[in-house]
């Protein structure tokens, strides 16, 4: 059997051996493509080649591409698991010509490939072309010996390709594969040409025009090719099926699941298995391309794709998060032909997980709450739009989860409803951000893309530079020039200024003109061009001019300090605490750093002391920090720190620092971080001066952070200490060292003072060597009352006794004042007690004392109050109790 592996390197080395650049596969995310989500198919990271723009050391290129149809334009998400060819994720062979060769040679390396080294039957094998391409329908009829009913002409825009709206386009000839009759579905064109029997494989594009947005095609200057082939519904028939899941990569992967489930794979759960395995190809190869879950663009897109696995997964009867433990069983499968799948297994089991363990707190109730409104519905009728709006906002299920879920009772959602709330709350939010200033439109960013290109980054080299003025945006329109105290946003050629990335802070500094001068607060980038946030403080400037660019030395330098740091940082966390240690985001700003990683336990003070001493250890050897840049594979090869996503081009910037061995003297000669970064670092470690950990907290589930600092900020910070330490040193009339000894002993000393001094009160109190005061004649009943402080109110009852035999007969009324708190107790001797209660005089006492109640029986009651600020009150008030 030809597995899937087989059937990708077949096609790659039948191309190699015709002269093809083997290139690898782009990533998910377009690096060249502001308008793309995600890489749809392989032509994609050739664009500028087909139009010209860009031209390689080679003019023949074959390629596997990794594609993802979900989200925008081409979404068959909602198709996936239900039908035998849908997938969000797949991949396409392909080969390209540049130039070069054309629709002969292309209809002739097809044929060969399927034909012969394949081993497809000619018999089963009918074609498409364009109803007007005479051209290629001979080429056919000449080099596979078609008759001519299997050689359709097709008049729709089935038989022309366009990559989108704009760009490369033209005619294109596709081969289908004949099932056979045991299957319904007729031929393309035919009125039955929906049905499974006849299924397209390869898709030949004779790219010959440029398409432009207003409509007009411009003829290209060369002739090019550029073909796609499904390698799933390729591998299918070889495999004698027409179910793509059926194949032995998807089945492989559909048996994880359901041995992962103990459930059957072509049991009632086949349909989930299928989402799953398919999902868990698109989710994890995004994650590889730096995609991260969030609530928009690309990130909700991922989002989508994981949470409607991850109801199949529920729905399986997994009790507990299901999809990370399959990500093995996918690297076994595609890890070799992919090795970022490899690398980014870590991250991409831990993201599944904690996506999966958030998700299933609210996947219950949601699911509860969707059956109760459908309970409470007519029959049949659809969820109203609201609902689908409370599971998704309230519960996070994406509208597709909530279609997914209905699909299967045969119901649908109510999507204007749903539309129109989701609308609300946008207008809402833009309502509450408006007159933030934040508002301006980016669209403007990419018009000037479009006409002045990405702007140049010259800040690797230096801090100074002249750039010419692109364009000038306020409040998000294109202006002329700007005047002294307005505020701008400006765009330039090229550029010093560090535009925010990679969590390093945007450079501040000027930009001086012939006639003007403006201060720059902040520098970020979008579409390509670096946006110089600009309050212009004298004269005028003006779109086309010249400008002087200065960016703010004693700053950046600061930031570098701390971007390098956190390099070494995150090796040294990676090397204490182990691999599954992954950068979540950093900050790199000028007075501090911070940086987030994977790890789900806090880091202990010892680990941190080691840490901090193995950075500083880096810092000391004052090694050369080395950039290089250089393509993916040789990044990885040396075992660079880094996603490949997009933010890494077909060069990557590699920026290695420190030697393993520290001594040198010993044999590990390795260097110590090897990052992929587009920031800006200092020249040697040592410029990196000091390191101090300020300490770590958690971030957010499984994530820890941790802040420091370099340079000036790390010795203020231990100078401000060591202040502090001298004080408190001076105030005990001790030295530094000493001070821990002299707290622990003045603690210590302070808590046996104040439990000898609790001890003598109570001993006073009771060993009757306080005279007790005078009592006095109230309404003719003998009363005695006393304000005692530091007693506490336990020690109360024996004190009144002692009073009550003193009096022989009378009441006695006492109010201790310990603790924050006041304790009231009253007694009454036994001959009175027919006539007055100590109940009675407590809660006239707690009562005056802002307390309440009182309780005990008649000759001995207690109560207590907040404080005894008002005992004066709550004497007089015991003494009305007597009648006085
Ligand atoms: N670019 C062509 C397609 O995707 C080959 O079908």
């Amino acid at each position: 059997m030809k597995t899937l592996n087989d059937i990708r390197s077949t096609f790659l080395s039948y191309f190699e051996r015709q002269g093809h650049a083997v290139v690898p596969s782009s990533p998910l995310v377009p690096r060249n493509d502001p308008t793309l989500m995600f890489t749809n198919s392989g032509m994609v990271q050739f664009k500028n080649l087909f139009t010209g723009v860009e031209t390689r050391d080679y003019s023949r290129a074959t390629t596997a591409q990794k594609c993802v149809r979900a989200g925008g334009k081409h979404n068959d998400l909602d198709n996936v698991g239900y039908t035998a060819r849908h997938h969000t994720f797949f991949e396409m062979l392909g080969n390209f010509s540049f130039g070069d060769y054309f629709k002969d040679d292309a209809i002739r390396f097809a044929w060969e490939l399927i034909t012969r080294d394949l081993g497809i039957d000619k018999d089963r094998l009918c074609v498409t072309v364009y109803h007007t391409d005479d051209e290629a329908a001979e080429i056919w009829k000449k080099v596979a010996g078609l008759s001519d009913d299997k050689i359709i002409r097709i008049a729709t825009a089935d038989n022309f390709w366009m990559m989108g709206p704009t760009g490369p386009c033209g005619p294109c000839t596709e081969i289908f594969y004949d099932h056979g009759d045991h299957i319904w579905g007729g031929p393309p064109g035919s009125p039955e040409e929906d049905g499974d029997r006849f299924v397209e494989i390869w898709n030949l594009v004779f790219m010959q025009y440029e398409q432009f947005e207003d409509g007009t095609r411009r003829d290209l200057d060369a002739q090019s090719i550029d073909t796609g082939m499904g390698i799933e519904r390729v591998a299918a028939l070889l495999q004698g099926t027409n179910d793509n899941y059926a194949t032995d990569l998807m089945r492989s992967l559909i048996e994880a699941s359901a041995d992962a489930t103990s459930t059957d794979p072509d049991g009632p759960g086949k349909t989930h298995h299928r989402v799953i395995a398919d999902h868990l190809r698109s989710t994890s190869f995004l994650i590889a391309d730096g995609v991260t879950p969030s609530n928009d663009g690309r990130g909700y897109v991922l989002r989508r794709i994981m949470r409607r696995a991850m109801r199949h997964a529920h729905l399986l009867g997994a009790k507990e998060p299901l999809m990370y433990r399959l990500v093995p069983a996918l690297v076994r499968q595609m890890g070799a032909a992919y090795p970022e799948l490899g690398q980014g297994e870590a991250m991409i089991r831990e993201t599944l997980l904690q996506e999966e363990t958030r998700f299933r707190q609210t996947l219950d109730r949601g699911l509860k709450l969707l059956d109760d409104e459908l309970a409470g519905l007519p029959e049949g009728a659809d969820l109203p739009g609201a609902s689908a709006f409370k599971l998704y906002d309230t519960y996070g299920f994406p509208l597709d989860l909530t279609q997914d879920a209905l699909r299967e009772k045969g119901r649908a959602v109510e999507t204007e409803g749903f539309d129109a709330a989701m609308a609300e709350q946008k207008a809402k939010a833009r309502a509450a951000w408006a007159g933030s200033g934040e508002a301006a439109d980016s669209t403007v960013w990419f018009d000037v893309a479009d006409k002045h290109g990405a702007t140049d980054f010259l800040g690797y080299d230096t801090e100074e530079a002249e750039g010419q003025i692109a364009a000038i945006v306020k409040d998000g329109a294109l202006v002329e020039q700007a005047g002294a105290g307005e505020t701008v946003q400006i765009a330039l050629n090229q550029t010093p200024f560090y535009a925010e990335a990679g969590g390093q802070v945007g450079d501040t500094g000027t930009i001086r003109t012939p006639n003007g001068l403006a201060e720059i607060t902040d520098c970020r980038k979008t579409a390509g061009v670096f946006i110089h946030f600009a309050t212009v403080t004298d004269g005028e400037i003006a779109t086309g001019e010249a400008a002087q660019l200065v960016v703010d030395h004693g700053r950046r330098t600061a930031i570098r300090a701390n971007h390098s740091a956190t390099h070494l940082l995150h090796e040294a966390l990676r090397a204490a605490l182990g691999d599954h240690v992954a950068q979540r985001g950093s900050l790199n700003a000028p007075d501090r750093l911070r940086f987030d990683f994977s790890h789900n336990q806090a880091v202990t003070r010892e680990q941190l002391n080691g840490i901090e001493a193995e950075v500083n250890g880096f810092i000391r050897q004052n090694a050369a920090v080395e950039t290089r840049i250089m393509t993916p594979d040789d990044a990885r090869a040396l075992g660079a720190q880094a996603l490949f996503g997009e933010k890494y081009g077909d060069e990557v910037r590699v920026v290695s620092m420190g030697h393993k061995d520290r001594s040198g003297k010993g044999a590990d000669k390795s260097t110590y971080s090897i990052e992929l970064c587009g920031g800006t670092h200092v020249r040697r470690t040592g410029d990196i001066g000091a390191f101090v950990l300020l300490g770590d907290s958690a971030s957010s589930a499984g994530v820890r952070r941790i802040e420091a600092l370099t340079g000036t900020p790390a010795l203020a910070h231990l100078r401000a200490q060591e202040r502090v330490l001298q004080d408190t040193a001076e105030a005990l009339k001790t030295s530094g060292a000493d001070v821990p000894e002299r707290v622990r002993a003045l603690l210590d000393e302070r808590r046996s003072l104040a439990n000898e001094v609790a001890q003598l009160r109570r001993e006073l109190a009771m060993s009757g060597g306080t005279k007790g005061p005078e009592a006095r004649q109230v309404n003719g009943t003998a009363f005695m009352a006393q304000v005692l402080s530091g007693v506490s109110g336990k020690d109360l009852p024996a004190l009144v006794d002692e009073y009550k035999s003193r009096l022989g007969s009378g009441a006695v009324l006492l109010i201790a004042d310990a603790d924050g708190k006041a304790a009231v107790a009253a007694g009454v001797t036994p001959d009175l007690t027919g006539s007055l209660s100590a109940i009675d005089i407590v809660r006239a006492a707690v009562e005056k004392l802002g307390g309440k109640g009182g309780g005990g029986r008649a000759d001995m009651a207690q109560g207590g109050a907040k404080d005894a600020a008002n005992a004066d009150a709550a004497i007089a008030a015991a003494e009305a109790v007597l009648g006085g």
